[in-house]
């Protein structure tokens, strides 16, 4: 297909899934607004319709807490086309919220929007976000490092974003599912159970969900609490750099407290970052903050690192080692899982498909850090992806076959904003 068709089916299908002021990511599978995906949608609409860009952001800050929290989902309406809605999360906000947050990847949209018009109209929009998103990455620093790692941890798989990532296989076998009683999910209704979480994974989900429920969603306390306490390398290095871009932004706006502030945490991750890195694999690997175990394994977000601007020579060296080996076992790179690991499934969700939104991260900071073989060589794969089979949530890295939703607001997003090029 021509790139000009892709271009308009991409707008076509953020306009389809526009409700407004926030946009969904599938009308079906996932009625709501949801956080991550907005901070991608905006990158999309932001080619075509900054107003539009902008305005999906300030949504989702509409839905923050007083404690500085941004859910994952925002439920502006309620559809019972999805579970867990509302009325499981109970968390008595109004919008009603989810208790859960998600890879906080907004301040880097922020900057983005700012960079395409730096006008007086559009630096008014970004003085009323800036307070909001420091006060997002300050929770993470307040609520979610109680064992002082310089690091915040995860207290739910789907915080991670890569909800069955088999990085939280161990984590979360010791979370206690056994009073979780009956419930009906909806995902597999409407997609193929192949390509999506196990009852297992979902049981688990549902006993956290309780856990934080039941705590009345007092952050503090399941920070501390939770069973589950893991370090995700892809939230801390999202964050890391979303810390990077907000001092960016501070910097422009002219707010010198702000500025000393977020330099100290850039330095205080980028120093902690280590406790990540795995010697033995050779790449940056989750860890469980519970027994101070490492996953072990190499997945797309171990290539984050460059993204988060967290580089040294000899460690560079063996994640790109990891990479070309990894490209040798794919036909389209990045698989969400190393392909050699015995969890990998080229069709299951975060087991092995590729993702455009994590492509566009890694291939981002590739290029940053001056590898730009590998970054045209990934935006390359995405945009064949993408070419040939369509907006789709996932694709298998062998056969480039598109998997989950169709029609999915981050993939047209990411091609308009990254891929097309
Ligand atoms: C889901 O429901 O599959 C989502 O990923 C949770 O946020």
């Amino acid at each position: 297909m021509a790139r000009d068709e892709v271009d308009l089916m991409a707008r076509q299908v953020l306009r389809q899934n526009d409700r407004g002021t926030y946009t969904v990511p599938n009308g079906s599978v996932y009625p709501f607004q949801w956080n991550w995906d907005s901070a991608f949608v905006a990158m999309g609409f932001a080619t075509f319709d900054l107003d539009r860009a902008w305005c999906e952001i300030e949504s989702l800050f509409s839905g923050q807490w007083s404690d500085g929290f941004v859910p994952h989902i925002i439920f502006w309406k309620d559809d019972a086309g999805y579970f867990p809605g509302p009325a499981v999360w109970s968390s008595g906000r109004s919008p009603p919220t989810s208790g859960i947050t998600q890879p906080p990847v907004a301040a880097s949209t922020a900057r983005i929007l700012w960079e395409h018009d730096a006008s007086k109209m559009h630096e008014m929009r970004l003085r009323r976000l800036f307070p909001k998103m420091l006060a997002w990455h300050r929770w993470f620093a307040s609520a979610r490092d109680s064992q002082h790692i310089g690091l915040p941890v995860i207290v739910h798989p789907w915080e991670s974003g890569r909800d069955n990532s088999p990085e939280w296989d161990i984590p979360a076998s010791s979370v206690d599912v056994s009073r979780v009683g009956a419930y009906e999910r909806r995902d597999t209704g409407h997609l193929d159970e192949r390509m999506r979480p196990t009852r297992v994974d979902y049981d688990r989900y549902v006993a956290l969900l309780q856990f934080g429920r039941a705590l009345n969603w007092d952050h503090e306390r399941i920070g501390r609490e939770s069973p589950f306490r893991v370090v995700d390398v892809g939230v801390t290095m999202i964050l890391l750099r979303a810390n990077r871009d907000l001092l960016f932004l501070a910097d422009k706006l002219g707010l010198d407290d702000a500025v000393t502030e977020l330099r100290s945490t850039v330095d205080r991750m980028e120093r902690c970052a280590s406790w990540l890195w795995d010697d033995e694999i050779g790449a940056y690997c989750s860890r469980d903050a519970v027994t101070g175990r490492s996953s072990q394994l190499v997945t797309s977000a171990s290539f984050l690192s460059f993204y988060a601007g967290v580089l040294d020579s000899a460690r560079d060296v063996r994640l790109l080692n990891h990479l070309s080996r990894i490209s040798r076992s794919v036909k389209f790179l990045l698989p969400s899982l190393d392909p050699a690991v015995p969890e990998f499934d080229a069709r299951r969700y975060w087991r092995g498909p590729a993702w455009a939104v994590i492509n566009y991260l890694v291939g981002n900071g590739l290029q940053s850090a001056g590898h730009y073989d590998w970054a045209e060589r990934i935006r390359a794969d995405t945009r064949r992806l993408i070419e040939v089979h369509g907006m789709y949530e996932y694709f298998c890295p062998l056969s480039g076959l598109g998997i989950g939703g169709d029609d999915f607001s981050w993939t047209a997003s990411i091609w308009l904003h990254w891929a097309r090029q």
